[in-house]
């Protein structure tokens, strides 16, 4: 790849960025000179990052933000605008996932996960667009899962809405394919996150299993027998934002060691 990637300077905005993949993200960016705004709903996480990037001489603003209420991402709009430039790369990486048979589900949390998951990518695809046509550059990231593609048992509403965000990510990358702005989908499969430990802890607990146990039967499920690291689908984001990737868009990308390929 061309050193210069023309990540240098350019605003990006990572959702969920306090942990997991979300601040390996932020920290790769940072390293290729970007200033990265990391957002979450935990402010001292947030913070934490931030000072994470700032100790490895990279530039970040940790603003907190519920992805999910529209008019706390036209705020966090706003206080960008000291930045140099507008956002230009948007990573929508803030999810839910918890696991829950269909007919024991509460409607609360088929709702939650709409919510954060698919309202929350639109509220920001929404609000950040706008500045990336008008600048004829920009680059959305959905972080989706490979259960964009395939379903899993007990993830229904988690299932539906990353289904929902690569048919969004479609559908909007046609829409902007003239206007200089690439919209793609990386589909992870199990990563190291707490996200995935929450998730083993749940299936070891009804199973009556040890917590090894259960990730190792996530591990076993990619062929190459392991979990993801974050920084991992961090590099494959960095690669989808650079210079180079102009002709990439539409695109669903899996990163699970070989489990769907499709
Ligand atoms: N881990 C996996 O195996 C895996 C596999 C495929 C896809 N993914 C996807 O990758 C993304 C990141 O997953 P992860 O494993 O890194 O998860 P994680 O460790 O649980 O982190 C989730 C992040 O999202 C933030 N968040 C949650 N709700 C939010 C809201 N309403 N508004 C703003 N931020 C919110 C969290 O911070 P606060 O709680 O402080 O808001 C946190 O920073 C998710 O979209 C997930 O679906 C994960």
């Amino acid at each position: 790849m061309n050193k210069d990637q023309g990540l240098g300077g350019k605003i990006v905005l990572v959702t969920g960025g306090s942990r997991g993949i979300g601040r390996a993200i932020a920290l790769a960016f940072a390293a290729q000179g970007s200033h990265v705004v990391v957002t979450g709903r935990t402010q001292a996480t947030l913070d934490a990052v931030a000072e994470e990037i700032h100790r490895l001489g990279g530039k970040a603003l940790p603003l907190a933000c519920d992805v999910t209420d529209k008019r706390d991402v036209e705020a966090l709009k706003g206080k960008v605008t000291n930045l140099p430039g507008a956002v230009q790369i948007l990573i929508n990486n803030a999810g839910v996932a918890p696991a829950a048979g269909f007919l024991e589900m509460p409607d609360s949390l088929w709702e939650e996960v709409l919510r954060v998951n698919l309202t929350g990518t639109y509220n920001c695809c929404k609000v950040f667009l706008p500045e990336m046509i008008a600048a004829k550059w920009g680059r959305i990231i959905n972080i989706a899962s490979i259960v964009a593609k395939v379903a899993y048992s007990h993830t229904s509403a988690y299932t539906t809405s990353k289904h929902a965000v690569l048919g969004l990510t479609r559908a909007l990358a046609i829409e902007m394919a003239r206007a200089g702005v690439t919209v793609n989908a990386i589909c992870p499969g199990y990563v190291e996150t707490e996200m995935t430990l929450n998730n083993a802890r749940l299936l070891a607990e009804k199973r009556g299993k040890k917590l090894e146990e259960a990730l190792g039967l996530f591990k076993g499920s990619s062929p190459q027998n392991r979990l993801i690291a974050p920084e991992e689908v961090a590099e494959l984001a960095v690669m989808l934002a650079a210079k180079s990737a102009a002709g990439i868009t539409g695109q669903a990308i899996n990163i699970d060691g070989g489990a769907v390929m499709v």
